[in-house]
């Protein structure tokens, strides 16, 4: 019998692929998400990929006697991969008590549940947002955390300490965060991808819809910082790449792989690069032209980070494989069948 496993904020960006990949290796999925910031016809396009549709249920997690409901209802679920969280950083500094209540809460309840109804295992979606701007490249697992700029970066810190001490509490759960440096791109059959509602906020995004007309021109935010060309450096990964890692560490925590009851993994390439190379890269390889100009720096925008990727590669023997090409040549063939999904 296939291995039951709850993936919450199943239908968003990170969340679609990942089900995908699960399906894809033989598992079970239900998903819940609010639909806060996705769409519905996500599970078409699933179903379209996997020829199977997932299991799905509309609420939100900050909503207790849902939750409990929902477990009690949903008998033998082995794992949980927790993504459902609000995730925009500028509107988290505005709002930053939704924030706190939405992106701690949901883990809250979630983690009471777990020992309710003894669901053992959880992988939670960190970002290396934790490490802030560190002294040391590249950053290691043990780099030391730092108070974020951002009410949205305290969380995913706060729950990675909620994380674990539940579990030092609980010897009977186990769990992994894995921290995510910059996803991009999306799945190679453009059924899904990334849905930005509104003006993007992240890089590629912009990237392609000022490639496809959408926005007049891509604001680069400084080219006064310490790096090569002045622009700032990230670790971008593909996140088919990414969604596959979900797929490795479930089979770790279902098959008591694990080293110690709470892990933590980065997940990226272990390569920096800048603004004005994606830029560069993606015009190479889409053919398409891109107009940008120059801006000041953004504020609570760290200067560079990029991953040491050997714990994931040791310890996982996981590895990000795609090509930064082919990466962004998917999210050019997603922005050109959005609107038609949307
Ligand atoms: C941010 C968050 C990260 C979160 C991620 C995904 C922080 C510090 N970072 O990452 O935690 O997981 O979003 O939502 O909280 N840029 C431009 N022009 C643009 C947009 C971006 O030049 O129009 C630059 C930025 O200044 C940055 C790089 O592109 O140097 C990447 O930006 P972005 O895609 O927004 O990701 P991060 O800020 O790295």
């Amino acid at each position: 019998m296939s291995h039951k496993i709850l993936v919450t904020g199943g239908t968003g960006y990170i969340g679609s692929h990942t089900v995908v990949e699960l399906q894809e290796s033989g598992y079970k999925v239900i998903i819940v998400d609010d639909l806060s910031n996705s769409n519905i016809n996500v599970l078409d396009n699933i179903e379209k990929i996997t020829g199977v549709k997932p299991a799905f249920e509309k609420f939100n997690l900050v909503d207790s006697e849902r939750t409990e409901d929902f477990f009690r209802r949903n008998v033998g679920i082995e794992a949980i991969i927790h993504f459902a969280a609000s995730k925009a950083v500028g509107e988290s500094v505005e709002k930053p008590l939704l924030y706190y209540r939405n992106n701690l809460v949901s883990m809250i309840n979630l983690l009471e549940c777990q020992i309710k109804f003894d669901v053992p295992n959880i992988v939670f979606s960190s970002s290396c947002t934790v490490y802030g701007q560190p002294n040391i490249l590249p950053v290691t697992e043990e780099t030391p955390r730092q108070d974020s700029e951002s009410p949205y970066g305290n969380t995913k810190r706060v729950n990675e300490d909620i994380l674990r001490d539940s579990i030092a509490a609980n010897p009977q759960l186990t769990g992994i965060s894995l921290r995510y440096f910059n996803p991009i791109g999306a799945h190679s059959s453009a059924l899904i991808g990334e849905l930005p509602s509104g003006i993007p906020n992240n890089l590629v995004p912009f990237i392609t819809q000022t490639a496809a007309g959408i926005r007049g021109e891509l604001k680069v935010f400084g080219d006064d910082y310490n790096t090569s060309d002045g622009s700032a450096i990230r670790d971008y990964i593909n996140v088919v790449d990414l969604a596959k890692a979900h797929v490795v560490a479930i089979r770790r925590l279902l098959k008591g792989k694990n080293k110690t009851n709470y892990e933590v993994f980065n997940l990226g390439t272990g390569k920096g690069l800048s603004v004005l190379e994606i830029i560069n890269k993606f015009e190479k390889a889409t053919g398409a032209k891109l107009k940008y100009k120059i801006v000041p720096r953004r504020t609570g925008d760290i200067e560079k980070i990029w991953a040491d990727t050997n714990l994931a590669n040791k310890e996982l023997g996981w590895k990000a494989e795609k090509e930064l090409e082919e990466t962004l040549l998917s999210a050019w063939n997603w922005e050109k069948r959005v609107r038609e999904i949307k």
